[in-house]
């Protein structure tokens, strides 16, 4: 049997889930849970930072999360161009890289200027590469890479073919993936990179998440026995 000396992921995917439910347990409107989400949102790239973690993908809205009502996306767009402004002041001295994947069309021309100018001033940043996913869908980030395919006329397709094509192609697959909430489904989410990535749940609402929450995932991980198909 292999060991369990797995090492410390390069690159952590989490599905942030439960800003609703934590506002909704105090009585507090959703807008309070998103707010509350933000922080851990700071709080863990932090922690991540401080762990040594390379790469951190987080998933901030889905190309379904359109179907909210008006009102609540409008204070998603909101919190995020807000948080786009305070990275654009921090992010240099956190030595954060920002990159964004996801669907430009339907984001607003503000929103994407500010997305723009954060992933061209952070581009040089070494510290920790944050991939925010903004509008993003697994499936149709598959099917984009499929239709540049069949645009630049291939015959046959492998695997690396689709890979080189996907929104941030140097990116390593996920070794943990991360869902709070309770929640167990990957809801579209890096369909094709997670492939062998170990999955952790936690009850734990987002607004809740922090630095020891994140230990605690990383330990679970570093504890599995990892096998890519092999005995
Ligand atoms: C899930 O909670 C969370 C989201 C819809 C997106 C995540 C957004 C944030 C953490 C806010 C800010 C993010 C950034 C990057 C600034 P939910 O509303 O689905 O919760 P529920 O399932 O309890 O209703």
């Amino acid at each position: 049997m292999p060991e369990t000396n797995n090492s410390l992921p390069m690159h952590i995917a989490v599905i942030m889930d439960g800003n609703g439910r934590w506002a909704a347990a105090r009585s507090l409107p959703r807008s309070a849970g998103h707010r509350e989400g933000a922080k851990a949102v700071r709080r863990t790239l932090e922690a991540a930072r401080d762990m040594g973690i390379k790469y951190l993908t987080l998933y901030a809205f889905s190309t379904e999360n359109w179907t909210r009502p008006q009102e609540e996306i409008h204070t998603l767009m909101q919190l995020l161009e807000r948080t786009l402004d305070e990275y654009q002041k921090s992010a240099q001295k956190e030595d954060y890289r920002i990159l964004i994947s996801g669907e430009r069309s339907r984001l607003p021309a503000g929103t994407l200027a500010k997305m723009d100018a954060l992933v061209r001033s952070t581009a040089q940043n070494k510290g920790l590469t944050v991939n925010l996913a903004l509008n993003y869908g697994a499936r149709q980030e598959i099917t984009r890479a499929v239709n540049q395919i069949l645009k630049e006329g291939l015959a046959e397709v492998t695997p690396q073919d689709i890979a080189r094509r996907l929104y941030q192609p140097e990116i390593p697959d996920p070794e943990l993936i991360i869902r709070t909430s309770g929640e167990e489904r990957l809801s579209n989410f890096l369909l094709w990179q997670a492939a062998y990535s170990e999955f952790y749940f936690t009850p734990v609402l987002w607004p809740d998440f922090n630095k020891e929450e994140l230990q605690k995932a990383v330990d679970a991980y570093r504890a599995r026995k990892r096998r890519f198909g092999g005995i």
